[in-house]
């Protein structure tokens, strides 16, 4: 007789058919009790804290979340060896636990150093020689590699100074003031820029202003060289002559700006006066000496300020032809 098995609330031991309890389906239920809950882990469907989220595992992965070389759209894959979003730990799947990444201390802000701009390297300009040695830059001539010829006698008053015909250092003309502006001319020239000017203003109501008249040789080379400083050799060897070779050195020049009602200067061709000046300059002795389309005849930038006194003969034949004063002497610029 087999004593009756004793009850145990849920348990149900079965007995062999000789009477003794069955010990395998013991085993395997023991076992199963060990390997259902790692199979589920396994499978990613058990964590200890939860589900795992359907929008991280099971939804489309999107393109900013790939991690090469892992399908992170197969759910089944599991933890990624790979460095996991923040999030992703606790929903590991796998009974390894994913490595705990450690939050990067956040940096402190580093005061960023201002950077100091570097300063652009001008380039060099590109110069051209002719077969006489002279380098051009932007079509103008560098004085300084021209070998000028002596200018002609400079007690003519339409005399041709320019960077070719150079006047002695030495050579300081008759010179009287101009008015009251502080400025000295020949005084040919200075009669004539005194009466063109009160023409100029009775007839436009426009005054001009002298800024610069007659200049000394070496206020002339600290003039040059001031603007090989400031302005760069393009522009110097455009604007500048160099010191003996300045019509300025003549006392027979003058650069002018038209004075506003304000009394602030305005550059003659943003003015009426030049318009008037274009008209009328010869009438006085005057002309434009660097006139726009003219600069290979020149050898110089448009400067609509500045105007040489020849005297009303000379002006007049140049007004009348066209001419600049290097084509009046059929001499080069
Ligand atoms: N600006 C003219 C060329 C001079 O300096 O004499
Ligand atoms: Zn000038």
């Amino acid at each position: 007789m087999t004593p009756p098995l004793p009850a145990v609330p849920g348990r149900a031991f079965s007995r062999s058919p000789q009477g003794r309890p069955r010990r395998i389906p013991l085993a395997i239920t023991f076992c199963a009790l060990w390997f259902i809950p790692l199979l589920l882990a396994a499978c990613g469907t058990v964590q200890g804290s939860g589900r795992v989220p359907d929008d991280m595992y099971l939804s489309p992965v999107r393109p900013d979340r790939t991690i090469p070389g892992i399908s992170t759209s197969d759910p089944e894959t599991g933890p990624s060896p790979l460095p996991t979003p923040t999030r992703w730990p606790r929903i590991a799947a796998s009974p390894t636990p994913a490595p705990t990444r450690r939050p990067t201390p956040f940096p402190s802000p580093t005061p960023t150093p201002t950077p100091t701009p570097i300063p652009t390297p001008t380039p060099m300009p590109v110069g051209t020689m002719d077969e006489f040695g002279v380098i051009f830059y932007n079509g103008f001539a560098d004085p300084r590699t021209i070998v000028p010829q002596p200018a002609g006698d400079p007690g003519n008053l339409a005399a041709l100074v320019n960077k070719r015909y150079a006047l002695p250092a030495e050579y300081v003309p008759p010179l009287v003031q101009v008015g009251d502006t502080g400025h000295s001319l020949h005084p040919a020239a200075a009669a004539a820029w005194l009466r063109m000017r009160q023409a100029c203003l009775d007839e436009t109501g426009i005054v001009l202003h002298l800024v610069s008249a007659y200049r000394s040789f070496d206020v002339q080379a600290r003039a040059f060289s001031l603007a090989l400083l400031r302005k760069g050799l393009e522009h110097t060897v455009a604007y500048y002559a160099l010191e003996g070779r300045s019509e300025h050195q003549l006392g027979l020049a003058v650069d002018m700006v038209a004075l506003s009602s304000a009394g602030q200067w305005i550059r003659l061709d943003r003015s009426p006066a030049y318009a008037w000046l274009l008209a009328n300059a010869h009438l006085h002795g005057y002309v434009l000496r660097y006139p726009a389309g003219a600069e290979e005849r020149t050898g110089y930038a448009f400067e609509p300020w500045h105007f040489r006194y020849l005297g009303v003969e000379a002006a007049g034949a140049c007004f009348a032809q066209g001419w600049t004063l290097e084509e009046y002497h059929g001499l080069p610029g």
